[in-house]
């Protein structure tokens, strides 16, 4: 299969300028579920991707007492605890996994996500609940995009593939699930199934942790704005990976944070 190189001209086809006369409403609700007691960064960094990557409503769940944290660093976002989840009907798209834990009432999430319609990502510890309790797959039935790094991927689908080999099983495993996979690393690979793309931004001042949370961020953003599986999963990888390469103008790859290349979201749309 031909692997197509996400560059601008790839990009371009898929983004869809804003309305000058739009209002928040067009530009959709996401709900991120992350962050835990000890890991509320990890929901901070995704949040802050998710409102600079252009959606009109962010609301973030947590099971925690950690309510100030998100109010005192993102007062834009709202904040609402995971019973959240018995009423989905408010938001447009998910974003489930950065810093969530592996434990039962996490567990309890993904539960509530299977009657669910809506399109949602899958990262972090959204992928280690599924691969530790064996969740069937076939709960799923709405769009969704799986953000593995190479271990949460082998954790998934199983032990010990060389890249290439984890290539093609993305491959059969995005078609067989009708899914989109984005295998994170240095030359990010994304498949439905029947398109395959390796991402051409980005550098290894990405390779810290906060990174692929950001990432989670903006995929969830751009599913709320109406965009498709694939166009999300292809926009939110290109474009974070452009942001991190603006980042180096004033960083290096040693100082760079994620905190700095989610400030340069900005550059990178422009
Ligand atoms: N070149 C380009 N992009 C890179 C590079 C590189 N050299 N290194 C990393 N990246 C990008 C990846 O493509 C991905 O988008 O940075 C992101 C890293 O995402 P993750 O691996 O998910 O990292 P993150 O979740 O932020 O932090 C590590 O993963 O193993 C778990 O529990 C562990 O919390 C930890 C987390
Ligand atoms: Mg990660």
């Amino acid at each position: 299969m031909e692997v197509v190189k996400l560059d601008l001209n790839c990009i371009k086809n898929s983004y869809k300028k804003r309305p000058c006369d739009s209002h928040k409403g067009l530009h959709g609700h996401a709900l991120l579920i992350a962050g835990s007691l000890d890991k509320m960064g990890a929901a901070i960094i995704a949040s802050k991707a998710c409102l600079r990557s252009g959606v009109g409503l962010l609301t973030v769940a947590f099971y925690s007492e950690n309510k100030n944290v998100l109010f005192h660093s993102i007062p834009e976002a709202m904040y609402a605890n995971t019973c959240v989840m018995n009423d989905l009907s408010p938001y447009n798209a998910i974003g489930i996994g950065p810093g969530i834990g592996v434990d039962e009432i996490s567990l309890q999430y993904i539960y509530e996500l299977y009657e669910n319609k809506l399109p949602v990502v899958f990262d972090a510890d959204a992928l280690n609940i599924i691969a530790k309790y064996k969740i069937d797959w076939k709960h799923f039935n709405f769009p969704f995009v799986l953000t593995p790094h190479p271990k949460e991927f082998d954790r998934l689908f199983s032990e010990l593939n060389s890249e290439s080999e984890r290539r093609s099983i993305a491959i059969q495993k995005a078609k067989e699930l009708n899914c989109v996979i984005v295998l994170k690393g240095h030359k990010t690979f994304i498949t439905d199934g029947i398109q395959t793309f390796e991402n051409t931004t980005g550098n290894s001042g990405l390779a810290k942790g906060g990174s692929g949370d950001a990432l989670t961020g903006m995929i969830t953003s751009f599913l709320a704005q109406g965009y498709t599986i694939l166009q999300a999963a292809k926009l939110g990888v290109y474009l974070h990976g452009l942001a991190a390469d603006i980042t180096l103008q004033t960083q290096s790859e040693e100082s760079m944070l994620i905190t700095d290349v989610i400030e340069n979201i900005g550059l990178a749309f422009k």
